[in-house]
């Protein structure tokens, strides 16, 4: 029996960020894991896949090199070094993070928990007691269709496909999500002959500014990354050769594998929440704006709950939780200001509400778009892609959308904008750097300021 403030029972993004805040500011902390504390993110998710679509840029930029008069061949990808590569990213940042926890004193029990009652977890036989609160944080699965089997081989998930021991010759990727764009995006750089991506809504990347998704098809099918938009799948076919994938319109489609990306599950069965009264919906465990769950004294973090399945929103709501039950005053997470990136080569990133979102809540905005073909930087990276701002008429700017290579860095910019509820006016006197990307940021504001420089708007 042990005895402490807080009982954190997953150490992912989420439940970790709890910990470490909680501990900062002097409860005692144990964490409950069953694998390796870093969770989806750090050995399933952002950093692993992030290495992937680095190693593919490499590749790209080998292939490429002969246009910016470097001669060098691209003969191929070691698949075994790209993943000791990978895998020595992931195993530095574990060891960093698994330092950082002890230095702050929190034990990590490794097990799989369960809750035993609203202020107790029970890991192989020994019980967790918390006097403060209890912090569920048992993130996500990768989601599968209802008849849609998963054979770990042919019919995979993001899982797999991390540790896939070659180049698919071909691929049909179920979702065109951030995990279906970037694996189509990783595996055509690294040499893959024919990806098709399916997607059930009209567009890649659904969730997005319109024009983001467009500019993404666009840059898609120069790459020979081909699609179906909304298409619905039928069924998938396996032999020894590969798979073939049918779609409710008829067409079929064979590959070596079908990569199934339609979204990620919450791990939530199981473990004794309902029957310690938490409150949850498909699966999901519903949470008010300080991420309480329906039981006093028990809160949920991370991809538990239905927000944004992003790290940054675990870390965010993990450091909420600990304020409040340390009874400090923290804001609630407003999740339009989180900024969202799909690692694809070209990136989209975008932070703040779409148009479509602006419109249907009444709101009457006005778009500028600025291209990127009148960016320095851009024409010397070879990438195109453009800034959409939306903005309140004579108000702020509420949403920044961007597409090419590397706008994944500049989102960080459009986030203090947005969040800070900023006017054209405010960001457009400001001076950005020459030459770099960071200026069709500066320039998007000065054509909605009415004063464009470099661009016809
Ligand atoms: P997702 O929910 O973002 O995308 C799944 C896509 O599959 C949707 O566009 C959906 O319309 C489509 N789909 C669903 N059923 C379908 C069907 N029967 N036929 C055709 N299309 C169908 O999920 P994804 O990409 O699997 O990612 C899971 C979570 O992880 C997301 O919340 C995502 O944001 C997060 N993630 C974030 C990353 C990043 O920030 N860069 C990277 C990877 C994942």
């Amino acid at each position: 029996m042990t005895t402490v403030d807080l009982v954190v029972l997953g150490g992912g993004s989420g439940g970790y960020a709890a910990a470490l805040r909680a501990s900062e500011l002097g409860m005692t902390v144990v964490m409950v894991e069953r694998d390796k504390v870093g969770g989806t993110c750090l050995h399933r998710g952002c950093i692993p896949t992030k290495a992937l679509l680095h190693a593919g840029e490499v590749a790209d930029s080998a292939r490429e090199s002969a246009a910016f008069g470097v001669n060098a061949t691209f003969e191929g990808i070691d698949v075994a070094k790209v993943h000791a590569y990978k895998d020595k990213v992931v195993e530095k940042l574990y060891k960093g993070l698994s330092g950082l926890i002890k230095s702050r004193k929190i034990e990590v029990v490794n097990g799989t928990g369960r809750l035993a009652s609203p202020t107790t977890v029970e890991v192989d036989g020994r019980t967790l007691t918390a006097t403060k609160a209890v912090v569920l944080a048992t993130g996500s699965y990768a989601k599968s269709l209802p008849g849609l089997e998963l054979d770990g081989k042919q019919v995979i998930t993001s899982d797999e496909a991390l540790s896939l021991d070659r180049v698919p010759k071909s691929a049909v990727i179920l979702g065109a999500g951030a995990i279906g764009c970037e694996f189509a995006s990783a595996w055509r750089s690294f040499g893959a002959e024919e990806i098709t991506i399916v997607e059930a809504l009209p567009h890649l990347v659904p969730l997005e500014e319109e024009s983001s998704s467009k500019l993404l098809e666009r840059a898609f099918r120069k790459r020979g990354i081909a699609y179906e938009l909304g298409a619905r799948f039928a069924g998938v076919k396996t032999t020894d050769a590969g798979v073939t994938v049918s779609l409710e319109s008829g067409k079929t489609i064979e590959a070596e594998l079908l990569l199934v990306a339609v979204g990620r599950g919450p791990v939530s069965s199981g473990l004794g929440y309902e029957e310690a009264g938490v409150t949850l919906d498909r699966g999901y465990v519903t949470v008010d704006e300080y991420c309480r769950t329906s039981v006093p004294g028990i809160y949920a973090v991370g991809d538990l709950i239905p927000t944004l399945q992003l790290a940054h929103v675990g870390f965010a709501e993990g450091i909420l939780v600990a304020e409040h039950v340390a009874g400090l005053s923290p804001q609630p997470v407003d999740y339009d200001g989180v900024p969202r990136v799909t690692y694809s080569e070209p990136e989209v990133a975008s932070v703040g509400i779409t148009s479509a979102t602006a419109k249907a809540r009444g709101l009457d905005v006005t778009t500028v778009t600025y291209d990127l073909a009148g960016n320095g930087k851009s024409q010397i990276l070879g990438t195109s892609g453009a800034v959409t701002l939306v903005a309140v008429k004579d108000g702020p700017v509420v949403g920044v959308h961007m597409v090419g290579s590397r706008v994944g860095e500049l989102i960080a910019e459009a986030q203090l904008i947005t969040n800070w509820e900023a006017y054209a006016d405010d960001v457009a006197h400001l001076i950005h750097p020459h030459p770099t990307m960071s200026e069709a940021v500066g320039e998007a504001h000065l054509a909605l300021a009415g004063k464009p420089l470099h661009s016809h708007s």
